[in-house]
């Protein structure tokens, strides 16, 4: 089989009603209190890169434990479980992906590999780097936003489903109970989940790494706007707008926004009212742009419980950066009274 005969790519939406769903959603968040842009529009293309930029940074050090232990972890890990089939959610360039695959093709070089992600180009650019690397590998790119109900996705025995990075920490509760409780919904009982999330540690490295010395959090920060200027056909101003990212002592998250220099007024036409529609920002008015939780093991395994997974393994870093969890779906009876 060729590279191009073993992968298949799906989106789950049409071009059409993906854009009714993002204008929807953008001025339903545009208009909150405090305004906010849901992070999961960061990730076009120069979006998926500049995060990609970020893994690299000193001060960021998520992916860079995450992947260590990743290193040490993988075969055992899939050894335990015995999965044959690996199923990502917010995949992004499958980097550290690559430590699960080998241990996976390992002992099955036919195995597939289905990935999940909003970011087409980012699915494309794994696919193009993972089928050279895996002769035999299966691969199907799902381009969906996980938080919705999810369609196509085929079933599959022994999966590992993973979901790396800390994504879950961009989701407030109780979203991101439910987000887990969606994974747990479609997971048989052989199958198991990782989850890789951010420990809580001292306010410096936490806040240092989304203020980078090199300023690149803050041209990924400033990118939304363009993705939101795409997507209302308006015109924020990028460089008009500071980065700011400070740790939050009440919520235990660092908190994202961009903060306007000058007053703005801005005309959206892409509404489809009958008058443009008018944003207006005060100056040094601020949006959120992103949250990302910093856990404990107790809530990372109460949060775990309460979206119906049965914690099995816990595994932490040797500086207790980060932390891997490895869970299964609790039978429905038990599922029900933890609930
Ligand atoms: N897993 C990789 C990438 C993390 S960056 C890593 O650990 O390094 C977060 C990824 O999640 C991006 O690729 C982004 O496109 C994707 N993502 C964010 N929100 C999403 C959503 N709602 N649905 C699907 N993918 C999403
Ligand atoms: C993808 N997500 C877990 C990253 C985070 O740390 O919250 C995105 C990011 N934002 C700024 N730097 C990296």
């Amino acid at each position: 089989m060729t590279d191009h005969e073993r992968l298949i790519l799906d989106r789950q939406l049409d071009p059409a009603t993906r854009q009714a769903d993002a204008r929807r959603e953008l001025r339903a968040a545009l208009e909150r209190d405090p305004r906010e842009i849901p992070s999961k529009y960061f990730y076009d293309d120069a979006g998926s890169e500049l995060f990609e930029r970020i893994t690299e940074l000193p001060e960021y050090y998520l992916t860079r434990v995450e992947t260590a232990m990743l290193r040490d972890l993988a075969p055992g890990l899939i050894e335990r479980t015995g999965a044959c089939e690996l199923l990502e959610l917010g995949s992004g360039y499958s980097i550290k992906t690559e430590l699960l695959l080998d241990a996976i093709c390992a002992r099955h070089p036919h195995a597939r590999y289905l990935a999940i992600d909003v970011a087409e180009s980012a699915l494309r650019a794994a696919a193009a780097r993972l089928l050279p690397r895996y002769p035999e590998l299966r691969m199907h790119g799902i381009v969906a936003d996980f938080t919705r109900p999810l369609v196509g996705v085929p079933e599959g025995e022994a999966r590992l489903f993973a979901f790396l990075g800390s994504t879950i920490g961009n989701f407030a509760q109780p979203a991101a109970t439910e987000l887990l409780r969606s994974i747990a919904d479609a997971m048989q009982p052989q199958d198991r989940f990782l989850l890789g999330v951010d420990l809580f540690k001292d306010l410096i490295t936490m806040e240092d790494a989304y203020n980078d010395a090199e300023g690149i959090t803050a041209e990924f920060n400033r990118n939304i706007l363009r993705v939101v200027n795409e997507h209302l056909q308006c015109w924020f101003e990028p460089e008009n707008f500071d980065h700011v990212a400070f740790y939050d002592d009440l919520n235990c998250w660092i908190e994202m926004r961009l903060r306007t220099r000058h007053s703005v007024m801005l005309r959206i036409f892409a509404f489809d009212d009958e008058r443009p529609y008018i944003l207006d920002l005060t100056r040094g008015e601020e949006i959120r742009t992103e949250i990302s939780c910093k856990y404990t093991r107790a809530q990372v395994e109460a949060m775990l419980r309460a979206a119906g997974l049965e914690p099995l393994e816990w595994h932490v870093a040797a500086n207790d950066f980060f932390g891997l969890a490895l869970a299964r779906r609790l039978p429905p009876d038990a599922a029900s009274t933890d609930r």
